[in-house]
């Protein structure tokens, strides 16, 4: 089995790279994913803290196709675990946070983060990380090597999400 965990790219890249840069990149609180971004399709981006500022497209997301891959039991899969604020779905799961509120709880930059890749606040979560390659055990073929949600996907849910104020 192939092993490329985030954190063990993380580790080479640091085991790699002078101390002085280490040091200067955890005092801005920036750590580029420098990792295979580009060989894996993803594209790169910038974590500060806790979020991810910039747009993965470039571009905003559009909200309502972002609240349809949420509802979406197919696409998302957000309900099997969240319930929201969706009058017209039956079945919202139980096992997580109801999604109302998420836009005031939670700035656009902190949302994005959150839906690239949980663990990274959980180790432990269940929520899947949703772009993100590595460490993915038990994917089918068909997502090996491509993110669950595509960067115009994953801003969508942001744009959508953002809109959740309570
Ligand atoms: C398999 C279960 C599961 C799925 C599927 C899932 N989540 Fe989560 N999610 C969680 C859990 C559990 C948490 C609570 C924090 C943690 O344990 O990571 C969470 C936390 C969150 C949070 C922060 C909640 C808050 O307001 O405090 C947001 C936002 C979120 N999820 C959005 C989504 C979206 C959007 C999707 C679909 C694209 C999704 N989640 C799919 C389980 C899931």
């Amino acid at each position: 089995m192939r092993m490329r965990g985030s954190r063990q790219s993380r580790a080479k890249f640091l085991a790699r790279t002078p101390r002085f840069l280490v040091a200067a990149l955890a005092l801005a609180n920036v750590m580029p994913v420098l990792t295979h971004a580009q060989s894996d399709g993803l594209r790169p981006f910038t974590v500060v803290g806790d979020a991810v500022p910039d747009s993965l497209t470039g571009a905003k997301g559009d909200a309502a196709r972002g609240r349809a891959i949420v509802a979406d039991r197919q696409v998302g899969l957000c309900l099997l675990c969240h319930s929201g604020p969706f009058p017209q779905e039956r079945f919202q799961g139980n096992l997580a946070p109801d999604l109302a509120g998420a836009g005031s709880r939670w700035s656009e930059a902190q949302l994005r983060l959150r839906i690239i890749d949980a663990s990274r606040f959980n180790p432990d979560t269940i929520m899947p990380p949703y772009y993100r390659v590595d460490g993915l055990n038990h994917v089918s073929v068909s997502f090996r090597n491509r993110p669950i949600l595509s960067a115009e996907q994953i801003e969508d849910v942001v744009a959508f999400l953002a809109t959740l104020r309570d």
